[in-house]
């Protein structure tokens, strides 16, 4: 939630604070600050969402930038009618300076914030759902064409409201004002957090920042010419991973994309229309989860980089030659380390053992024992650390800072990590094209990525925006205790903010996505791109995981379930405008490995235990 004190200081006192007409041409400031509030969502005319305009502060109605073409169209329509618009209270549109009385300003205007806000609150609820018999707002549920789902029971709040042309409108409601906030605020929260995020309630998050691919795509970091390089080096590779993996004929570590079952498709999207593919991950060769394409990725750029150091890749020589005792004796006088939740850490600690070189993997002490104990029978030292999944990167980092003969894989600060999931959205586009479905403006590609630390997702995101610009939307999906790529992107990048910094615990039952803190080098990479994110409960992850094995046979863990639990609310928060011309590919991200009494214990739903046996 922005900061109130900071927005009550940037009106000149008397200012009103009104509510702009479509045709107000001042520029959207406070769209541009990016705090939450409630207004017509600026990818789709007439329709209101959560959207980001003036934060603290009550809902705000401003002509917003059309997301469709990202150059700053102005909406028309009559946005008075939209639930939230308050022509009275609207927010503040011209940034200032804080003023010397700034402090007395906030109090001032924390008081005005929480009464604007109990009223903004109070009309959205007439609109959008009535009211309970406590008095509290209810929300009203959609009805469900396609029945019911496993994501029924913890949907995104929605709410029911009217346009201009008096038709039912579909509202996500998060991002009011905060009456706690109002209470309190001189706490240092991270401000642009919406309320319902904070409060661990799944939702919707429309980022404000996405631009059109060619305006979003990070200047100065990654390039097609970068992502094809690196395509490059894993066809050379190929021989060398087909002589080391016996599972490997080819030598090339891709997944199947499979279709999903029109019933159980249509439960997904709760009769949206269009179809959903599952990009299966949890099937991938060798590790089975998708940090394989990362951390294998990592490890053969450091092998070659040592090859060719001590000569052994001569332009005769074929890769497959890395395999011989000769090579295994220059690895073997190296360490790889990384520090992993477990799957990153097996990925990189498989790829490495296989070519000799000695492995640290360094682990919260409460990540799932059976990684731990599967790592160590590969070989590799677990190191266990007291904190979290970040505090034991943040030591690896350190012991291993200047070390001549070691390398480490940095989850949250790899470029070549990221290029080597970013690889992977060549495959989806051969498998796309080779399945016969069209990609292109009429017919968009939505992409659901579960998400932790943000280098898989991440990756695989700039991947498909390079191949498929504006045709594909990324979806990004965390735990609702852990949503870290959500919080520092709506928080802003000027500082690092972690779950905890919001009052959240990041204990979920995804362990592959309970990371406190987001990469900064990712979420800078993906502010631009990513279409939105999701927030699911682990009872969410585990209904699903339930009925996808039942129904469909997927055998997943439960962050790789994460995708599923997040389309309907995405589609009711954003409707596609022809849902029958959309694809749907759903990133299951792991589990084929899965020890069977860990997949018994994830199928009865066992949320949130303790990860340690
Ligand atoms: C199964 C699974 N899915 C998704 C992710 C998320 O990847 P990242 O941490 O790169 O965002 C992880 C991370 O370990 C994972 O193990």
């Amino acid at each position: 939630m922005r900061d109130v004190k900071q927005d009550n200081a940037r009106h000149a006192p008397g200012e009103r604070r009104s509510c702009p007409s479509s045709t107000d041409p001042r520029p959207l400031a406070a769209f541009a600050r990016g705090a939450p509030t409630l207004g017509p969502d600026p990818r789709r005319p007439g329709r209101v969402s959560l959207c980001r305009a003036s934060g603290g502060l009550p809902p705000v109605c401003c002509p917003l930038p059309h997301a469709g073409d990202g150059r700053g169209a102005q909406e028309d329509g009559a946005h008075d009618d939209q639930p939230g618009c308050d022509r009275a209270g609207g927010g503040s549109l011209r940034p200032s300076r804080a003023r010397p009385d700034a402090r007395d300003a906030d109090l001032r205007g924390s008081r005005l914030h929480a009464r604007e806000g109990a009223r903004a609150r109070a009309r959205l609820r007439g609109r959008a759902g009535g009211r309970d018999r406590a008095g509290r707002g209810r929300h009203l549920r959609r009805s469900h064409p396609g029945g019911e789902y496993p994501g029924d029971r913890d949907p995104v709040r929605f709410g029911r409201g009217r346009n201009a042309a008096g038709r039912g409108l579909d509202a996500v409601v998060d991002g009011l004002p905060d009456p706690a906030r109002a209470e309190a605020p001189h706490q240092d929260i991270p401000r642009g957090v919406p309320l319902a995020v904070r409060r661990g309630q799944p939702t919707v998050w429309l980022n404000p920042h996405r631009a059109p691919t060619a305006d979003g795509l990070p200047t100065r970091a990654v390039s097609l010419a970068d992502v094809e390089a690196a395509l490059a080096r894993w066809r050379r590779f190929e021989p060398l991973l087909a002589r080391l993996f016996d599972e490997l004929e080819t030598g090339r570590i891709d997944s199947p994309l499979r279709a999903l079952s029109e019933p159980v498709a249509r439960r997904v999207l709760g009769g949206a229309g269009g179809t959903v593919w599952v990009k299966a991950d949890h099937e991938l060769p060798v590790t089975g989860c998708i940090k394989a394409r990362g951390g294998v990725y990592e490890v053969l750029v450091y092998a070659e980089a040592l090859a060719r150091e001590a000569g052994l890749l001569g332009p005769r020589e074929g890769y497959a030659r890395l395999a011989e005792p000769e090579a295994r004796r220059v690895f073997g006088a190296h360490t790889v380390a990384v520090g992993s939740t477990g799957n990153l850490g097996f990925s990189v600690g498989v790829m490495a053992r296989a070519l000799g070189f000695r492995v640290e993997v360094h682990m919260s002490r409460d990540a799932k024992a059976w990684k731990k104990r599967r790592l160590r029978e590969i070989g590799a030292e677990v190191v266990e650390h007291a904190g979290d999944y970040g505090s034991a990167v943040a030591a690896a980092r350190t012991g291993f800072q200047g070390r001549p003969d070691a390398h480490f894989v940095d989850d949250e600060d790899s470029l070549d990590l990221f290029l080597g999931y970013a690889t992977a959205a060549f495959d989806l586009r051969r498998q796309l094209a080779e399945a016969g479905v069209t990609v292109d403006r009429d017919h968009p590609l939505f992409v659901y990525l579960p998400c932790g630390v943000g280098g898989a997702p991440g990756g695989v995101t700039l991947g498909l925006k390079l191949l498929f610009g504006d045709a594909v939307r990324c979806i990004f999906v965390e735990p609702v205790a852990a949503p870290c790529m959500l919080v520092q992107l709506a928080a802003g990048l000027e500082r690092t903010v972690s779950v905890y910094d919001v009052g959240l615990d990041n204990r979920t039952a995804a362990d592959g996505l309970a990371v406190a803190r987001a990469s900064m080098l990712v979420a800078r990479m993906v502010r631009g791109l990513i279409e939105a994110v999701a927030t699911v409960s682990d009872d969410a992850l585990h209904a699903w995981l339930r009925d996808l094995w039942h129904a469909a046979g997927l055998r997943l863990e439960p962050s790789a379930a994460a995708g599923f639990a997040a389309v309907r609310p995405f589609l009711t928060a954003l409707p596609p405008p022809n849902p029958a011309r959309a694809t749907h590919v759903v990133w299951t991200t792991g589990g084929a490995l899965l020890p069977e009494a860990e997949f018994q214990k994830a199928l009865r739903g066992s949320a949130a235990e303790p990860a340690a046996e």
